[in-house]
């Protein structure tokens, strides 16, 4: 693959929420939340989110050698306590990292995780490494009245470490426009969604762009990493393209851009990711999608 997993971790969370939380404050229960979303918990940050992101990228623990190789810094984000400067320059200082990087956020909303990720290849030559992080306060823009969107939203943050290899990359990525289904306005504040229609959207776009991805790698692949948006839509991408998919939005709820970082921490945790082939795929606001594969490291830790 183009890109190699070296390391990836995840913020430290310690305060959840479980959906009986939300039956207090909403015409809601726990029951049709895990039917319909498969949630049971989700966590709420009481820092910014800049720190947040900031604690996932030392949780990866650089040695100083890694930092030097680094050679971009791409922070996935809807957005955060700060407009300017960039989380990306922030974390550039608090890391330690060169000052030779580029550095920059990215809004592709929930496939921004992928989105970095396929930027990441293509910036970087052989050998080079790129520190992708997805993070995102999404507390801060949810409207806890309404019960469509805020069983579904939460906060969280991942890092993960990339090596550009010499194999070959292979990706998707697309764009529809929409200003209706998924929105965060800035003179609203709060995010809003037509569920169905997203939905709608998830599952026609995401298992096309999953198949041309594998019919043009034609390789074996070990594990799916979908955004963890509804448990629903992951098994019915599984039912259509079926494989190892992995899925903790019980645990986590749906943190948009830092979903698969956050899947890919976890599993690093686990040591499961290495020298498996790993589809990425990712879907959201814009509304968006990509899809690439990546390889977790073989060399034992
Ligand atoms: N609790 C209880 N009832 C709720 C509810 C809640 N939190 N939210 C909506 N409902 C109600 C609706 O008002 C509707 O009632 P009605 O039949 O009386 O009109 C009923 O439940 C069914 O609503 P619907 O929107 O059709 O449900 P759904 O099965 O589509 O599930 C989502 C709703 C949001 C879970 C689902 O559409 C979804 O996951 N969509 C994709 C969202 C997504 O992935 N977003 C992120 C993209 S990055």
């Amino acid at each position: 693959m183009g890109l190699i997993i070296k390391k990836a971790a995840k913020l430290k969370m310690d305060k959840f929420y479980d959906n009986f939380y939300f039956e207090k404050m909403l015409d809601t229960s726990n029951e049709w939340i895990v039917k319909r979303t498969g949630i049971e918990k989700r966590f709420f940050s009481e820092k910014p989110l800049s720190q947040m992101a900031e604690e996932a990228a030392e949780n990866l623990k650089l040695t100083d050698e890694e930092k030097k190789k680094i050679r971009l810094l791409i922070v996935s984000t809807v957005g955060g306590d700060f407009i300017v400067p960039s989380l990306a320059a922030i974390l550039q200082g608090r890391l330690g990292l060169e000052k030779e990087i580029l550095a920059f956020d990215l809004n592709i909303a929930c496939t921004g995780f992928v989105g970095g990720t396929i930027l990441a290849e293509s910036y970087l030559r052989a050998g080079e490494y790129a520190l992708v992080i997805g993070a995102e306060k999404l507390s801060n823009f949810t409207n806890f009245k309404d019960r469509t969107t805020a069983i579904i939203f939460a906060d969280g943050a991942g890092a993960c470490l990339y090596e550009k290899s010499k194999e070959k990359f292979y990706k998707d990525l697309g764009t529809i426009s929409d200003e209706k289904f998924l929105t965060l306005k800035s003179d609203e504040g709060y995010l809003k969604m037509e569920g169905r229609e997203v939905f709608r959207f998830a599952t026609s776009v995401m298992p096309k762009s999953i198949e041309k991805v594998l019919k043009r790698a034609d390789q074996k692949i070990d594990l799916f990493i979908l955004h963890q948006a509804n448990e629903r839509i992951i098994n019915f991408i599984e039912k259509k393209i079926p494989g190892n998919y992995y899925s903790n939005i019980k645990n986590y709820a749906n943190t948009s851009s830092a979903s698969i970082a956050m899947a890919l921490a976890d599993l690093y945790e686990k040591d499961s990711l290495r020298g498996k082939n790993i589809l990425l795929a990712g879907f959201g606001g814009g509304l968006t999608y990509g899809t690439c594969i990546v390889r977790g490291e073989n060399e034992i830790r």
